[in-house]
């Protein structure tokens, strides 16, 4: 008898079929991969000759020599002149391994207040600009590009946020970035590295600010939200350098910087020479009346102002901008340097191309409608299923703030909701008073406008069941 890893080769179990999808050699391939994975070719082991298993196949050696020289390559085998060639020494049999798993969570109703329409995601006109990017793309474009991003798109944002926004964009101080988070982050180390220890933010606002700003080793001071907006008068007591606001559409309560805070604001941020930074995280989402223009635009050297694609398209393209007052751009642009070399680049001229086509209008345009309808739907579907409980969010955006009837705590309506494969989120995240009202944050971005009742009915039946 002989030893696979003797003078004999051993007969290779390998099926091909000649009408099949894959090429010849990518069947053997294929095969001599999964059995040296599996451990039925064990290292060390001799395999035919390409002579040999052509003729034994009936295809013609050349295919046999790329599919060995393909595995050679991978390392799963190992060719020498004038020796025979053998399953690699190195090769180990894959034990079992549970599968990677994923952090983020999914719910089958997904009524987290982020979430856009991600079905509505224009994935052909994407397409077409990601065709045109590549098609376009110069050999050097290949290369490490500025760090700031692709002075086409630089060029694209400075006339779209001027044109919707009002803002006052320069694109030598614009740098893209892996959305808000990036930028933010960015931002709040470069103002520790100038020696600032706290940064003013919303109370109630949005959790990924407190995060980033403790993450980045300074002190977030919680300034009250009002109807109209953030409360500027207490603002101006504390003593941070800095405040993060999303005055066109405050995070979590809905309501509009007015026009007397966003003065009041300006006048401190000047008379104290302070740094104001603008979250748009939905600026062109606005249905139910005139848009409200960035601050940015009255002042761009004092604030500083940070946009991103996550609402506008999709969260997973992972892009954001941000314009920067001048004596910051010089600096976020050496640390988005140092942090990842820049942003990826065919993305980058993908929605170069998109905004130029007037694709973004176009979709933002129709989103508007959508999420109008949506809202629409979402509150009579309240009305029906929870009469008990209040609505506190303001006017616009794709989820309303929902006050939970007496007796029904955040907590146990979330995980009760979770387990009916609903997504929600507490009030509570996104605030620091432990105490007030019990809260939920009910999104209606994400999901199919008829799924919409479904949904609310699923949440007054987890409510019911929580009530104490
Ligand atoms: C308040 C707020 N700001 C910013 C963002 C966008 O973050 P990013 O661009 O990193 O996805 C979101 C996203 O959901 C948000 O809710």
């Amino acid at each position: 008898m002989s030893n696979s890893t003797g003078p004999v080769a051993p007969r290779l179990l390998i099926e091909i079929d000649r009408g099949g999808e894959l090429t010849l050699h990518e069947q053997i391939e294929g095969s001599l991969r999964a059995q040296i994975q599996a451990g039925l070719l064990a290292a060390g082991t001799r395999l035919p000759s390409t002579r040999g298993l052509a003729a034994e196949l009936r295809i013609s050696r050349g295919v046999v020599t790329e599919a060995y020289g393909q595995l050679a390559a991978e390392g799963y085998l190992s060719i020498s002149r004038g020796a025979p060639v053998r399953v690699a020494a190195t090769v180990r049999r894959q034990s079992p391994r549970p599968p990677a798993r994923s952090l983020t969570d999914t719910f089958r109703y997904d009524m987290r207040p982020s979430l856009p329409d991600l079905a509505a995601f224009p994935a052909h006109q994407w397409l077409r600009s990601v065709r045109a990017a590549l098609t376009l793309a110069r050999i050097d474009d290949l290369a490490y590009p500025d760090p700031r991003g692709r002075p086409e798109l630089r060029e694209a944002l400075a006339d779209y946020l001027g044109r919707v926004r009002g803002a006052a964009a320069e694109p030598e101080h614009t740098v893209i970035t892996t959305g808000f988070m990036q930028a933010f982050s960015l931002l709040c180390r470069a103002l520790a590295s100038h020696g600032i220890t706290s940064v003013a933010i919303e109370d109630p606002g949005a959790h990924v600010h407190r995060l980033i700003i403790e993450r980045s080793g300074l002190t977030p001071v919680p300034i009250p939200v009002d109807e109209e907006g953030i409360v500027v008068s207490v603002l101006a007591d504390c003593d941070a350098a800095a405040v993060v606001l999303s005055p066109a559409h405050q995070f979590p309560t809905g309501a509009v910087l007015s026009p007397r805070r966003r003065a009041q604001l300006i006048q401190w941020a000047e008379s104290e020479e302070c740094l104001i930074i603008e979250d748009d995280w939905d600026g062109e989402l606005r249905h139910d009346a005139a848009a409200v223009g960035a601050l940015q635009g009255l002042a761009p050297e004092r604030v500083l102002y940070i946009g991103s694609a996550s609402l506008r398209l999709a969260p997973a393209l992972r892009i954001g901008w941000m314009l920067a007052p001048s004596s910051l751009a010089w600096p976020l642009s050496e640390s988005k340097a140092i942090e990842d070399g820049g942003a990826e680049v065919i993305g980058q001229l993908a929605l170069t191309d998109f905004i130029r086509r007037g694709e973004l209008d176009r979709h933002l345009r129709r989103m508007r409608l959508a999420y109008s309808r949506k809202r629409r739907r979402l509150r009579g579907a309240l009305a029906r299923h929870m009469p008990s409980a209040r609505l506190i969010s303001a006017g616009s955006g794709i989820f309303e703030l929902l006050q939970l009837p007496a007796g029904v705590q955040e907590t146990d309506l979330i995980a009760a909701a979770a387990s009916r494969g609903l997504g929600c989120e507490g009030l509570q995240l996104h605030r620091f008073a432990t105490d007030g009202p019990q809260c939920v944050l009910i999104g209606c971005g994400a999901l199919p406008e008829p799924a919409i009742d479904h949904a609310i009915r699923l949440l007054s039946e987890a409510s019911r069941q929580v009530t104490r």
